[in-house]
């Protein structure tokens, strides 16, 4: 299998810096494709790196290098069954981090959290957050999965990603988009995620892992395939559609590269 794409950056602002070309490089060919861009994100310190790549200003004299917000459709990759202004939640770590401080000339993106009404019930909370995607995706393209136009994700110390944890049972799923999750080792337990089709069927598929904390876990991931750890099960699948962007921390371990 050829590697992924692996970047490594020496600071946190070169890493930035090419996060961003590669996140308008997919805008960029998205809207020229169907006029929109679809993005799903995660939590953990995706947000706060997305805010510093996304709003940083652009290149002058580059038509390229805007970011076009008002095309932008903002979709939960995983996302925690609490209020959506509670500390643990993905979306208030997205609004605060970027929402709220993108610029009015920079346009505004749709942004689907979850619905909050459902929390009691997770299996409701995952059909109704399916229900979300079914209504976006399917008014344009073939239903059977959605196709995001841009993944964004994080990787645990574990290998997680999204919630989707090592020798979870949700791993095997192949017909949900959208899996409910009661006991998830990373706190709080209960949270809902997108399933591993939904994963590797994104069009291009960005990780962003940085600190030494990640560095056993990237070699794992690149080193030994067939431990099958979540991320690993990404790689393996959408092979050149993935990109990691890293520091040099997190690949000190990695000895594929
Ligand atoms: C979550 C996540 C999760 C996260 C990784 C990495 O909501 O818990 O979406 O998959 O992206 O755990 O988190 P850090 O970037 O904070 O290490």
């Amino acid at each position: 299998m050829p590697p992924p794409n692996l970047y490594t950056f020496p600071t946190p602002s070169s890493l930035a810096t090419s996060l961003r070309a590669y996140i308008l490089s997919a805008q960029n060919a998205s809207i020229e494709r169907h006029a929109i861009f679809r993005v799903a994100v995660s939590g953990g310190s995706l947000p706060s790196t997305l805010a510093d790549a996304l709003l940083a200003p652009p290149a002058e004299g580059n038509p390229h290098d805007r970011v076009s917000f008002e095309k932008w459709e903002i979709f939960y990759a995983d996302e925690r069954a609490v209020p959506l202004d509670h500390e643990d939640s993905n979306h208030r770590l997205v609004k605060e981090n970027l929402l709220d401080k993108i610029p009015a000339e920079m346009g505004a993106p749709k942004v689907f959290p979850i619905d909050v009404s459902l929390l009691d019930d997770l299996e409701e909370l995952a059909d109704a957050y399916e229900k979300t995607l079914v209504a976006s995706f399917a008014a344009r393209d073939s239903v059977r999965i959605p196709i995001f136009d841009l993944i964004l994700l994080g990787c645990g110390p574990d290998g997680h990603t999204c919630s989707l944890f090592p020798g979870s049972p949700l791993l095997r799923e192949s017909e949900a988009w959208v899996l409910p999750i009661s006991d998830s080792p990373k706190p709080p337990p209960r949270r809902i995620t997108l399933s591993l089709p939904v994963v590797t069927h994104g069009l291009k598929i960005g990780f962003v892992a940085t600190g030494a904390g990640k560095k056993n876990a990237l070699h794992r991931i690149f080193d030994e395939e067939d431990a099958g750890l979540p991320a690993a099960l990404v790689n393996r699948l959408a092979q050149e559609r993935v990109t990691w962007f890293t520091d040099e921390a997190a690949v000190e371990e990695v000895v594929a590269t």
